[in-house]
């Protein structure tokens, strides 16, 4: 049995890399699956210049993983009509510049996560018409720009956990208004702040998670959430004012916070009268 699937396993991989087609364009050799797939033939490249990767027709899909890219300048992607995903992880880059992803209108995914990206232009993603996904998680922002998300107007998803954000200012998500449902992720930083008019036009928040040691749920206000997750901080108490603003979602969870028993017991109180959907341990 163990021999039959080893020789199946063998026979597998080489249908795959026969599948592989190499080819080299602007300098660089790119490897190419039967998908449309691409990714790069060899890694010591460190700097993506201005038209490195550009007019390839029926790339629909570009893994740039692990290819210890330190910069990319302006230009970088130029006539890809058909990328739709676009996978930068595990690299270092340091810092986004306005001019590498914009003319990707296309785009529908953008991951930038496990990179040392402490700063992004605010002008970086304009015109990304199409651009549903973003993650920028594992990287090293310390501050959320209002600017960012201007002119994506599909934009759902939003993955900004693990980073160095201490707080969430005034109307940074404000310009996202009225596009439907809308998934924000900020697990894993160390927020202690969020304005109270953070995500003032917003519809709808999907998760959003931090490091708050007290929430009046100021911030939600007006909001219309699915599921709030305020999971694993440091939460003891909440007062009881505010117990319709802070457990405003259909479902929020509180797991993992220091919670004293007594606010325990009030919390689970009122939430039985409001018909709310809690989660009190993960
Ligand atoms: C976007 O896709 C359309 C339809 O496939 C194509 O005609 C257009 O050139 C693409 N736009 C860009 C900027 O690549
Ligand atoms: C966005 O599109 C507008 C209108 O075509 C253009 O003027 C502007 O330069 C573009 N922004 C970027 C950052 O490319
Ligand atoms: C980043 O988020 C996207 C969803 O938008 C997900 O598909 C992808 O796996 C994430 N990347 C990593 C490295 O976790
Ligand atoms: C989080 O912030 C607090 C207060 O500013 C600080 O004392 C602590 O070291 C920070 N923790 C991390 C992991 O950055
Ligand atoms: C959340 O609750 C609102 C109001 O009760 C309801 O209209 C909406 O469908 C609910 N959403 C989910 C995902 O249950």
């Amino acid at each position: 049995m163990h021999r039959i699937l080893r020789s199946l396993s063998v026979i597998y991989i080489l249908a795959v890399s026969a599948s592989k087609t190499i080819f080299e364009k602007n300098g660089i050799t790119f490897e190419k699956d039967k998908n449309d797939v691409y990714s790069l033939s060899t890694h010591e490249i460190r700097v993506l210049q201005s038209g490195s990767v550009s007019d390839i027709e029926d790339m629909r899909m570009l893994y740039l993983l692990d290819e210890d890219f330190t910069d990319m300048e302006p230009g970088t992607f130029q006539n890809l009509p058909n990328l739709k995903m676009l996978i930068i992880t595990t690299n270092t880059l340091p810092k986004i510049k306005t001019g590498i992803f914009n003319s990707l209108t296309n785009l529908t995914l953008l991951d930038l996560s496990f990179n040392h990206i402490s700063y992004i232009d605010s002008n970086a993603f304009d015109n990304m018409t199409s651009l549903e996904n973003i993650n920028l998680s594992n990287n090293q922002l310390t501050s959320v720009d209002s600017h960012w998300f201007e002119s994506t107007p599909s934009i759902k998803y939003v993955h900004l956990g693990y980073n160095q954000l201490t707080e969430i200012p005034a109307n940074v998500f404000g310009n996202l208004k009225s596009q439907g449902d809308l998934t924000l992720i900020f697990n894993g930083n160390n927020m202690t702040k969020i304005h109270k008019d953070a995500f003032k036009v917003l519809g709808t928040i999907s998760v959003l998670s931090n490091q708050l040691d007290t929430v009046t749920g100021d911030f939600l206000k007006g909001l219309e959430i699915d599921i709030l997750s305020l999971r694993d901080n440091n939460i003891k108490c909440v007062k009881k004012e505010h117990f319709d603003t802070v457990f405003l979602a259909n479902a929020t969870d509180i797991s993992e916070n220091p919670w004293t028993p007594e606010c325990l017991t009030e919390i689970k109180a009122w939430v039985k009268e409001h018909n709310k959907l809690v989660k009190y341990e993960s």
